[in-house]
């Protein structure tokens, strides 16, 4: 069949990766893809926002199958979209539709939905331009530190966590009155802190059943020892070496299982990925946040994890079969480090050349903000590749993908040599 995939990070160029590797996939589209999806598939250049492209693309090349990597699409409504129309209603799209995407999209929804389906999750309380004062009294009732998240989707900048009162309700002024984050903070949720260690779980779900996908940890800081700013993640280890049978049987009773019987009870349509960011406080998981799609750098390394066959696995979730189907995995560890533009998540600079590709042995570099430019690769984002490897313990593994950056090179290039360091 013919698979359309819409996203360009190294989340995208793994899917696109295993995707290939199945006897169903005749063609791969990716729009807009990087160098290293170019290099596997067809690049298509239209952002997965504008539907109307999306459509005419859809159409044009027979599409049989749209899989989405990043969450805007699906706050935005695609999966409705193509349901809607009717020429692409016969097109399955992978991702929940726009009402399951809210989990995501929406802080408050979320909230609302773990709490009413009794999964565990920190206390909070919600509050919009007209209860400001409410919310600096709440601030007050707190112990420190404080966590102050803006409602809607901000590119992953939306979450505060402040040691001091007065500048958290300062904070929570520029966000409710000030539209730090424009319409996305309208609502601010105020968060009971967890202190903890983060995990991430993985679940594919065709809204009746699911499989669970392995685990993952990912490293979010841009300094060594978890320190400095947040990034979208510069590492990444899968499975999680403190997430043991007894903790992961916490994870799947307490949270999973409710989790895809709230979507049910709801009558939430949802064929697609469920990220659940966790925490563990002391052997209790508890979830931070949802996402509606794959984690970036963690699929680059739960998906090389996967033995089954991705595609196949798709079209059970299309069919509503998933209850049938079989999801293995590899017991090896993979690892993926994150190589990045200095200065990112700041400002940086792209259009370096990068070399070395060609000499990497015995690891998989995904690309990330990678673009083909009169033939050669140059950097074109902040995450620029991702480079992973299996071993059979984490620490084996994440020595190939060290020993293969070595051999990398673009100007102002930098990654962190700690992955894991906490484990
Ligand atoms: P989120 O966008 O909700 O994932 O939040 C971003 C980051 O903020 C998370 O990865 C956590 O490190 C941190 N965080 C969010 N909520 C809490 C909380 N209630 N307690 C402690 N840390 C939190
Ligand atoms: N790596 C975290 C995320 O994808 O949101």
């Amino acid at each position: 069949m013919n698979i359309l995939l819409l996203g360009s990070g190294g989340r995208e160029h793994a899917l696109a990766w295993k995707m290939l590797q199945s006897p169903k996939c005749d063609k791969l589209f990716v729009a807009p893809g990087n160098a290293g999806t170019d290099a596997i598939a067809t690049n298509v250049n239209i952002s997965p926002l504008d539907f109307e492209a999306v459509k005419q693309l859809a159409v044009e090349q027979a599409i049989n199958m749209v899989v989405v990597g990043p969450e805007d699409p699906l706050v935005k409504g695609i999966y409705d979209y193509f349901k809607n129309d009717n020429e692409l209603k016969h097109i399955p799209v992978i991702g929940p539709s726009q009402h399951g995407a809210q989990l995501e999209g929406s802080k408050e929804f979320a909230k609302k939905f773990l709490i009413k389906n009794n999964i565990p999750t920190a206390a909070y309380s919600s509050f919009s331009k007209e209860t400001v004062e409410d919310g600096c009294r709440f601030l007050e009732t707190l112990k420190a530190p404080y966590v102050l998240k803006a409602d809607g989707l901000a590119a992953g900048k939306g979450v505060l966590i402040l040691n001091d009162l007065a500048e958290a309700q300062q904070e929570l002024r520029n966000m409710l009155v000030g539209a730090k984050f424009g319409q996305a903070s309208a609502k601010v949720v105020i968060e009971e802190f967890l202190s903890g260690i983060e995990l991430s779980c993985f679940v594919l779900t065709d809204g009746k059943s699911y499989k669970l996908l392995p685990m993952a940890k990912d490293y979010k800081r841009i300094g060594e020892g978890d320190t400095g700013l947040n990034t979208g993640g510069m590492g990444a280890v899968s499975p999680v070496p403190f997430a043991d049978e007894v903790f992961l049987q916490k994870i799947e009773e307490r949270i999973v299982k409710p989790t895809i019987q709230g979507l049910k009870n709801d009558n939430i349509e949802y064929k697609g990925f469920v990220f659940i960011g966790l925490i563990k406080v002391g052997d209790e998981p508890y979830v931070i946040e949802y996402n509606v799609r794959m984690g970036d750098p963690e699929t680059e390394v739960v998906i090389p994890r996967l033995t089954s066959d991705l595609v196949e696995l798709f079209e059970a979730v299309a069919e509503e079969r998933l209850g049938d189907a079989v999801l293995e995995t590899d017991e090896r560890s993979a690892t993926t480090v994150m190589v990045v533009s200095g200065g990112y998540p700041e400002d940086y600079e792209k259009g370096k050349a990068i070399s070395g590709l060609a000499d990497v042995e015995g690891s998989v570099v995904f690309h990330a903000g990678t673009k083909t430019e009169n033939g050669n690769v140059v950097t074109s984002g902040g995450r620029v590749l991702a480079v992973t490897s299996y071993g059979d313990t984490w620490a084996d593994a994440i020595k190939k993908s060290y020993q293969n950056i070595e051999k990398l090179h673009f100007d102002k290039m930098y990654y962190r040599k700690d992955i894991g360091f906490d484990l």
